[in-house]
């Protein structure tokens, strides 16, 4: 792992990191830029054919949000195991002509016949293959809702042409990667525990070969049905039956209303002001946007460019461990909880945080003595879109482990998410990322489980850059360590490949890609206390874009651990 090197910007960062207000504010930009100096339009994504799909739509007239559309439209397609119609996400999204941060929150609700002890067993155990396989494991789905959303409130162009390409790529078919394979491999049971699923994810039951074509002819129907009918084609009529009659068939509690009432919600982003630099990001459901704030506030106390590898390492897990304990114990959904996202974002907590940093010592996460346990799911995709007019979209969106819960919903051909288990289905049991969390995310009906997904723009008067990863619980570290590179003044392919490490609090570990530290960084490390743990395959596949307001130019990068790509088109 590399020094951090001091550097002008850097300096000129961290002054204005130290001392500034870090109130929530008002999401319009403050140092509005001149459309006039981009040179090029860029789309970051988890796959070349969605990255495709959004060029033509922009070829086509579309703006950034047509494209976004398009993008996450065909994700669902040729990654289904990382997003989709059965799933939901986080859309971060800057207007241009209105010179204004919008927020979309397409995450999957709570059905109404899930309490608080939904997933517990007779003696109070939780039954963990509910929680995670099947229909029992599904929220209600928010994608479809977004993109009607987006397409009435943003967009240029009709659902009819922006979901064109998903539909082909659903009926004609992609050629799998060995990426699905080795998605499919982790969910192999289960893909093949639901005969509808095994029939569209599976060749003869098995996990097909690398270039084998993978048609969805009824999720190409079902997305026809949304490009005719917005919403109502997914959460009215035949469509709507049909998901009804197949979950409930095989245990699932879907009710008519429940789809019925789904809508996305618009809120306020996480929008903190450090001088002239604006971080931009997810408010709760999401834990993502006051995570990073927490962990930016307590940075700044910190002289951390003067730091060797080994103390910076220390001291920003540290800071993730705090960022973290305040993340099980505080956040949920804002229309079921009081969520103290002021308080958490303050100078004060800050100093609190920081007075309990001991630069020598890992301190142990249980004497700081919060929630015992914390649940969530790591697969997911990101999208990063840019167009000529200056819009932007950063949008994050799941539906949870590799394939969801596996389920696949009758001739819809709608893969089902499993963010149930986003919930904390009992304090202090852990859910599939080792995370615990406290009353503040239990299940209740209609509620929106907590999130770590991260879709974040950084703004400055000189540049602006557009970021957000999948990972589950290591998404936010992963945004901040991405952060900290941009704020560096380096490459935007350095944001996305730089070596990854991870505290989150609850487990006590300090996670790490195999490559992250040698084995003196190691050694060192664990003497002062923290246990280290290789996560065995790096994580993460972070799609970034820069726009620099000097020169109009812009840059693009896709996380090399992926198959994405980044295109950057005049
Ligand atoms: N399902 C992963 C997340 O929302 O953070």
């Amino acid at each position: 792992m590399r020094v951090i090197q001091s550097c002008a910007l850097f300096f000129t960062v961290l002054t204005l990191l130290s001392g500034c207000s870090s109130a929530p504010d008002h999401s319009r930009s403050q140092s509005r830029v001149t459309p006039a100096a981009i040179t090029s339009a860029a789309i970051a994504s988890a796959h070349p054919l969605a990255t495709q799909a959004g060029m033509d739509v922009l070829a086509n007239g579309g703006n950034a949000f047509d494209a976004a559309v398009a993008v996450a439209a065909s994700l669902g397609v040729v990654e289904p195991y990382s997003a989709g119609l059965g799933g939901g996400g986080f859309w971060l999204l800057y207007n241009a002509a209105g010179d204004e941060y919008r927020f979309l929150d397409a995450r999957e609700t709570a059905p109404a016949a899930a309490g608080h002890d939904y997933f517990l067993n007779a003696d109070g155990s939780v039954n963990r293959d509910k929680a995670v396989n099947g229909p029992t494991a599904a929220a209600i789905p928010g994608q479809p809702a977004a993109f009607a959303y987006i397409a009435e409130h943003f967009g240029r162009l009709p659902l009819t042409q922006t979901l064109q390409a998903a539909i082909r790529q659903a009926r004609d078919g992609f050629a799998i990667s060995d990426e699905y394979r080795e998605m499919a491999n982790y969910r192999l049971h289960m893909l093949q525990r639901y005969p509808d699923t095994a029939a569209v994810f599976l060749d003869d039951n098995q996990i097909p070969d690398t270039g084998f074509v993978l048609t969805q002819p009824g999720l190409a129907d079902t997305l026809e049905a949304i490009a005719r009918q917005g919403a109502d084609g997914f959460y009215r009529g035949a469509v709507a039956e049909e998901l009804l009659a197949s979950v409930r068939a095989a245990g699932g509690d879907w009710s008519a209303a429940d789809l019925h009432d789904y809508r996305v919600r618009e809120r306020r982003p996480v929008h903190v002001r450090y001088g002239d630099l604006q971080v931009i990001s997810a408010p709760p459901p999401s834990s993502g946007g006051i995570a990073l704030v927490e962990m930016l506030n307590m940075l700044s106390h910190f002289q951390w460019q003067s730091l060797d590898t080994i103390r910076q390492t220390h001291l920003l897990t540290e800071i993730m461990r705090r960022a973290y304990y305040d993340r099980a114990e505080f956040l949920g959904d804002p229309d079921f909880v009081e969520v103290p996202a002021s308080d958490l974002m303050s100078e004060a907590r800050a100093q609190h945080w920081v007075s309990s940093i001991d630069m020598t010592r890992a301190t142990p996460s249980l004497s700081l003595n919060g929630p015992k346990n914390i649940d969530e799911g790591f697969h997911t995709t990101h999208l990063s879109v840019l167009d000529q007019d200056g819009n932007m979209v950063s949008a994050t969106l799941s539906i949870n482990l590799p394939f969801g819960s596996a389920f696949t919903a009758g001739s819809t051909g709608v893969l089902l998410n499993n963010e149930m288990d986003d919930f904390s289905a009992s304090p202090g049991s852990p859910n599939a990322y080792g995370l615990t969390g406290s009353h503040a995310n239990a299940i209740q009906p209609g509620k929106r489980p907590l999130s770590s997904m991260t879709p974040t723009i950084v703004s400055s008067s000189e540049q602006t850059a557009i970021l957000g990863t999948p990972g589950g619980s290591r998404i936010i570290t992963m945004v901040m360590l991405g952060m900290l590179e941009h704020l560096q003044g380096k490459a935007v392919s350095d944001w996305v490949s730089r070596p990854r490490f991870h505290h989150q609090y609850l487990p006590d570990l300090l996670q790490h890609e195999p490559d992250t530290f040698t084995d003196q960084e190691k050694i060192a490390l664990t003497r002062m206390g923290h246990r280290l743990k290789n996560t065995g395959r790096r994580y993460g596949n972070m799609q970034a874009i820069l726009w620099d307001h000097r020169t109009g130019q812009v840059t693009a990068a896709a996380d090399p651990r992926g198959i994405g790509q980044a295109e950057v088109r005049p």
